[in-house]
């Protein structure tokens, strides 16, 4: 899977090295593509936005700059992706549905916003991370590189996402290691058993009754 990530701030990204990410990129499972949204600018000073017509605060930035950055990557079969509050908010469907692209253009907004005429020509999909509103789309767009990374083969070894929160619509049953007692409190007895029909019982009810307990919205839509 390929990210092409357009940005004011490429250095925040930094952190994407490191960890479960960076090694995908070492396996080259995975590749990010920083691009400087500000290399693409003509002005001598490096301007990338400007005062919004109409007035009000802030700035906004400048579509032919934002467009020229899109062109140095573009490609028919790309899905151009916009960070932004305005979006639908992302959750492990979307994730999953979008580890199936080849190729992600991810656009980082910054300020006030970009000029809407350049992001009704090349943006396909809106994407938030929740009702709050960032400085930026760079933490969004590592959220989404992070959340979509985990489904692409070789990342994540497989029982990791098929027995995790959400993958069946339900949260996660309760994870103990040693030691057996801690703090006066003992694992579970069943999980020692060795008794596998029994542990996978005992781990279904307990998904149940800890979604019904935290999320219970999650459970009008159980898939099974
Ligand atoms: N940019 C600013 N806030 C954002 C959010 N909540 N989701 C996606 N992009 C954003």
């Amino acid at each position: 899977m390929k990210f092409d990530i357009l940005t004011l701030f490429p250095e925040m990204f930094e952190s994407l090295t490191k960890s479960i990410i960076g090694r995908a990129m070492e396996k080259e499972l995975i590749s990010i593509n920083l691009v400087n949204i500000r290399d693409f600018s003509k002005d001598k000073h490096k301007k990338v936005d400007d005062t919004p017509y109409g007035g009000g605060a802030g700035m906004v930035m400048k579509p032919d700059v934002v467009y020229d950055a899109y062109k140095s990557v573009k490609d028919k079969k790309a899905k151009v992706i916009y960070l932004t509050p305005q979006g639908k908010t992302l959750n492990q469907e979307i994730v999953e549905q979008l580890s199936k692209e080849e190729h992600l253009i991810l656009l980082c907004g910054h300020y006030e916003g970009i000029d809407e005429r350049v992001l009704e020509e090349i943006v396909d999909e809106e994407i938030s991370i929740g009702d709050y509103v960032l400085t930026g789309g760079e933490l969004p767009a590592m959220v989404l590189i992070d959340s979509v990374s985990r489904f692409i083969e070789g990342v994540l070894s497989e029982e990791s996402t098929k027995e995790e929160s959400f993958s069946n619509g339900l949260l996660e049953y309760p994870q103990y290691t040693r030691p057996e007692v801690f703090m006066d409190k003992k694992v579970p007895d069943v999980l020692i058993s060795g008794h596998h029909e029994n542990i996978k019982k005992w781990r279904q009810e307990k998904s149940i009754e800890i979604t019904k307990k935290k999320r219970p919205d999650l459970l009008k839509n159980i898939k099974n």
